[in-house]
C-alpha cells in the first residue's frame, strides 16, 4: 500500500515536470529556459503566505543571520564547471590552530544540508563552534554549481553529459586541492552525506594520489552497493531506465528536479503549508520514522531539497541497482569499449582507498541499506568504525537534521577528528 503511493508520487512529480517542460511547438523538441518557480522575487508572496523566512534564506543569508561569517569561494574544475565552496570560518580564541573540514552534500541537495536545521544541529555551525574550519562544497548541476567556463546548462546538453563519477574525479578533488591550498595545509577532514560519500569512494578508487590528502573521512548513510536496494519506486524507475532516458533524452532534457522547477516549488510550498504531508513524503522515500525530527525543521530543511542532478546520473544510479555492482557508467559495448577499453563497465575498485573511513549508517535507512553497507566495509583496506546509530528509528537524515544527531553522531565525528589531528 505504502509502496504504490511512493511509485504513484514519484511517477507523478517525475512526469509533470517534463510534461511542463516540454514545447512541443518546436521542431526539435528543445526545452524552453525552465520556468523559474522559486525567485527572490517571490518572497514578499511568501511572507505574505506567513513562511518563516528560513525556507527561502539561501545559504550564507542564513549563516549572516545566525551570527556565523560565511566566505563565498569559486573553485574551477579541470573540466571546466565553477562551483560555489562556502566557508564558516572557525568561532574560537585560536582560529590558527583550526583544522579545514569540507563537508559534501548528497543527490539533490546542496550545502544548505548542513546549516538547514539551525545552529544546534547544523553539523556546519557545530563544527565551527568546535574551531573547525568548515567548507561546505556544492557539486556540478546543483543551484550553486550550475555554471561553466564555456557551456550553458540551458542551451549545452554537454554540460549535462556527467555522474556521480566525474562528481568523485573532478569536483572533489578541484575542492580538496582548493581547500589545501588556501589554507596552507597538506591534508584536510571530510564529511560525505549519501552521495557525498559515494562521490569519494569513487575518488579514492580512481585518483587514489588523494587519499593522501585526507586525515579521515567520516561517511554518513553511505551509498556504493546498491545490491539490496529493495526500493520498489527506484527499482520500477531503474528497470525502465533506459526507456525512461531515451524519451528525456529525445525531448532534450538532461537536468532533474533542479531549484527553480515544478517539482521544487511544489515541495518548498507543501513542505509549508502541510508539513505533516512533507513529513509523510520524507517517510515513504528515505524509511524516515515521522516525528524524530523536528516538523519545523523538515520543513525548511527539505524547501531547500530539490536543486538539481543529471538524468544520466539518475541512470548511473538504475545501473547500479540492477547490476548489484559498485561500477562505472555504463557505455553501451561500443561506448565502453571507446571510454574505458572493455566491453563492459570497469568496476571501481575501493581497496585503493587508503584514507582512514568511519561508516555511519542507520537500520530504518532505506537509501542506504545495512547489508550493502557491510559489503563496502568488508573492502576497504582502512576502516576506522562501522558504526550503526544505536536506535532502530534512525534513518538517512536524523544523521544530519536529527535533534538528537549532535549526541548520537556528531560527537563521534568530533572524536575521530581530536584522533586524526596528527
Ligand atoms: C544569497 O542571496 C543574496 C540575496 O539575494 C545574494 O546577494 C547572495 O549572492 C546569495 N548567496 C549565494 C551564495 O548565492
Ligand atoms: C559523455 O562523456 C563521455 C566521457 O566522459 C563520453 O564517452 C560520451 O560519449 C559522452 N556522451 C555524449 C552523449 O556526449
Ligand atoms: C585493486 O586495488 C588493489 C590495491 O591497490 C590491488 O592490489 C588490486 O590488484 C586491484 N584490483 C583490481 C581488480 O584491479
Amino acid at each position: 500500500m505504502e509502496q504504490h503511493s511512493v511509485t504513484c508520487t514519484i511517477l507523478f512529480l517525475f512526469l509533470t515536470q517534463y510534461i511542463l517542460h516540454i514545447d512541443t511547438s518546436r521542431p526539435t523538441f528543445r526545452p524552453t529556459r525552465l520556468v523559474s518557480y522559486s525567485l527572490p522575487q517571490k518572497r514578499a508572496f511568501k511572507k505574505a503566505l506567513g513562511f518563516n523566512e528560513d525556507v527561502y534564506l539561501n545559504f550564507t543569508e542564513l549563516t549572516d543571520k545566525y551570527g556565523y561569517p560565511t566566505e563565498v569561494h569559486t573553485v574551477t574544475t579541470d573540466d571546466g564547471y565553477l562551483l560555489d565552496v562556502f566557508r564558516i570560518l572557525p568561532k574560537c580564541s585560536d582560529s590558527a590552530k583550526s583544522y579545514p573540514v569540507f563537508l559534501l552534500h548528497g543527490i539533490f541537495d546542496t550545502a544548505d544540508l548542513w546549516v538547514v536545521t539551525g545552529t544546534k544541529t547544523g553539523l556546519g555551525y557545530v563544527l565551527a563552534s568546535n574551531c573547525y574550519d568548515v567548507w561546505a562544497g556544492n557539486h556540478r548541476g546543483n543551484f550553486y554549481g550550475r555554471r561553466h567556463v564555456k557551456l550553458d546548462p540551458n542551451t549545452d546538453p554537454d554540460y549535462w553529459n556527467y555522474t556521480f563519477d566525474e562528481h568523485g574525479r573532478f569536483d572533489v578533488p578541484a575542492i580538496i586541492d582548493y581547500i589545501l591550498r588556501s589554507t596552507g595545509q597538506s591534508k584536510l577532514f571530510y564529511v560525505g552525506h549519501s552521495q557525498g560519500s559515494t562521490n569519494y569512494f569513487v575518488m579514492g578508487s580512481l585518483r587514489p594520489e588523494y587519499n593522501d590528502k585526507v586525515r579521515a573521512a567520516v561517511m554518513l548513510g553511505p551509498v556504493a552497493w546498491m545490491k539490496n536496494f529493495d526500493n520498489p519506486i527506484a527499482r520500477l524507475i531503474a528497470q525502465n531506465y533506459v526507456a525512461i532516458k531515451a524519451f528525456v533524452d529525445n525531448a532534450g532534457l538532461n537536468e532533474v528536479f533542479g531549484r527553480e522547477h515544478f517539482v521544487h516549488f511544489v515541495v518548498e510550498y507543501l513542505c509549508v503549508l502541510a508539513p505533516n504531508f512533507c513529513d509523510l513524503g520524507l517517510s515513504l522515500t528515505t524509511g524516515y520514522k515521522q516525528g524524530t525530527i523536528p516538523l519545523k525543521d523538515i520543513s525548511v530543511a527539505m524547501a531547500h531539497l530539490f536543486s538539481g542532478t543529471s538524468i544520466k546520473n539518475l541512470a548511473h544510479f538504475s545501473q547500479l541497482i540492477l547490476s548489484g555492482n559498485f561500477q562505472r557508467y555504463d557505455e553501451g559495448v561500443a561506448g565502453n569499449l571507446e571510454r574505458y577499453g572493455s566491453r563492459r563497465p570497469p568496476q571501481y575498485n575501493v581497496s585503493r582507498i587508503s584514507s582512514p573511513i568511519v561508516l555511519v549508517s542507520a537500520e530504518s535507512d532505506i537509501l542506504s541499506k545495512l547489508k550493502d553497507v557491510d559489503i563496502l566495509a568488508s573492502k576497504l583496506p582502512n576502516l576506522v568504525e562501522n558504526y550503526v546509530v544505536p536506535e532502530s528509528y534512525w534513518s538517512h537524515h536524523n544523521h544530519v537534521w536529527g535533534y538528537n544527531a549532535p549526541e548520537l553522531v556528531y560527537a563521534k565525528i568530533l572524536d575521530y577528528f581530536t584522533k586524526y589531528k596528527d
